[in-house]
């Protein structure tokens, strides 16, 4: 597929399921693997960011099989995995590759990792120099980033880190490593940040607790060389998917639409407040709690937005849906300012300048400063080309983008959704949006 166009649509409608969360699948392999027994994986997102993940794993010495809709994982435990005969290439999937290079702590390994052309330009200092205060020994990278050699230690050193981004991936990667070591490993993030690894960890059987200090930071400590016993996950529709038809039903007239199952975890339920404040119908109902998280049902209508300040605050909960907040903004009567939003430019690709030079050429004003984006809704001319930058949220924002935009918009390189959203193109077709594929 080289490229999409999209065009004006109306009467988006219906209900839908969403696949499983991107977030909590990666986790459910990974923490699976380190632990003792089976691991029955139910509503695993299947993806390729969560394949890369998964033939990783295969390559550490990792058993998992497909059956019946689900997968089992046979655990080799804390620090039991293999050393690898090959590269390990991770693709584009950043929770991947971080998540992992915590994860082989302990098991006394050298790995080689890579990834694609996105991936091989993000930053992996950030977890590097934890882990190289835990034990590891970096045997090569090109100025922090990938392609990277690795040596893990036989135990890791439990450390106390204070980090100055709230970064779940950072802090994932310093948890999983803290797993092989013989004391308390502290971490202390400025906000708290998506929870899932420390949810997880403790319903698998680690001692791990998590407290709000008075300055409102994020302290979490883990007892080091817990028996992690293999379990039972189910795992919830991804909000961050969810997000893109519930945008596309909130602009696109006489729309209405319902998602069943979609994980409401505090820390990731930012958009849904936000489109709230902006004036978009949503309802969530029948709430319940699946394994450790909890789900609702979502109900959304075509609503009238209005500008809005997004405090810098709320950027954790919702790190992941700017582009698609900011097509919302676009429609919106006034201008939308998302302030505290640096972390943006280390993403799939610079999500701010993207963003920002692809609303231009629609025909949308902005201001994009260092940490703040400003959009000014008005009227999207469209008639534009956008590259994804193999950016799988950037395809699918200006996909949408193209269905309210006068005239229409063509999205090149947009096969990166299957990093996330493998149905993607079925579901939005299903709902009424006019998609053409070349
Ligand atoms: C993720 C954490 C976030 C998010 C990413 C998934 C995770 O990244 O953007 O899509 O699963 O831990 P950061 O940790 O870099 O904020």
């Amino acid at each position: 597929m080289d490229y999409i166009i999209s065009k004006k649509s109306t009467n988006f409608s219906g209900t839908i399921k969403i696949p499983g969360d991107k977030s909590i699948s990666h986790r459910a392999l990974i923490i699976g693997s380190m632990s003792i027994g089976k691991s029955k994986i139910t509503g695993l997102l299947e993806s390729e960011d969560v394949f890369s993940t998964m033939t990783a794993l295969k390559k550490l010495g990792v058993k998992i099989q497909h059956s019946n809709n689900s997968y089992i994982v046979e655990g080799l435990g804390i620090a039991g995995f293999k050393a690898p005969t090959e590269y390990i290439d991770l693709g584009n999937s950043g929770t991947g590759i971080r998540l992992l290079l915590g994860a082989i702590m302990g098991s006394n390994i050298i790995v080689n990792f890579k990834g694609d052309a996105s991936l091989s330009k993000r930053p992996m200092q950030r977890v590097l120099k934890p882990l190289k205060l835990m034990g590891a020994d970096i045997l090569t990278s090109n100025k922090g980033k990938l392609p990277i050699s690795i040596k893990s230690p036989k135990e890791a050193l439990a450390i106390k880190y204070i980090s100055k981004i709230s970064s779940a991936q950072i802090k994932s990667a310093i948890l999983l490593s803290g797993l092989s070591a013989s004391g308390k490993t502290k971490y202390i993030e400025p906000i708290k940040s998506r929870d899932h690894t420390e949810k997880m960890l403790s319903k698998f059987g680690a001692n791990i607790s998590t407290k709000t200090l008075s300055n409102g930071s994020n302290l979490i400590e883990l007892n080091g060389r817990p028996n992690l016993i293999g379990n039972d996950i189910s795992v919830p529709s991804d909000p961050s998917s969810v997000a893109f038809p519930l945008v596309s039903a909130i602009i696109i007239p006489n729309s209405k639409i319902e998602i069943h199952n979609v994980m409401m975890n505090s820390t990731r339920n930012g958009i849904f407040e936000t489109l709230q404040e902006m004036g978009a119908k949503i309802k969530i109902f029948n709430e319940k709690r699946v394994d450790s998280e909890n789900t609702a049902s979502i109900y959304a209508e075509h609503s009238r937005l209005r500008g809005i300040i997004v405090p810098s605050e709320r950027s954790p909960r919702m790190i992941d849906e700017y582009p698609i907040l900011s097509i919302a903004a676009a429609c919106a009567k006034g201008n939308t300012i998302m302030n505290g939003v640096s972390e943006l430019r280390v993403k799939e690709s610079d999500r701010i300048k993207i963003v920002s030079d692809g609303l231009n050429k629609a025909g949308i004003k902005t201001i994009e400063k260092n940490d703040s984006l400003e959009v000014f809704g008005g009227e999207i001319e469209g008639n534009c080309t956008i590259d994804s930058e193999l950016d799988h949220r950037i395809a699918m924002s200006f996909l949408i983008l193209g269905l309210v935009a006068k005239n229409p918009i063509k999205v090149l390189r947009p096969s990166t959704i299957y990093t996330s959203f493998p149905n993607f193109f079925d579901i939005m077709l299903n709902l009424g949006a006019k998609l053409v594929r070349a």
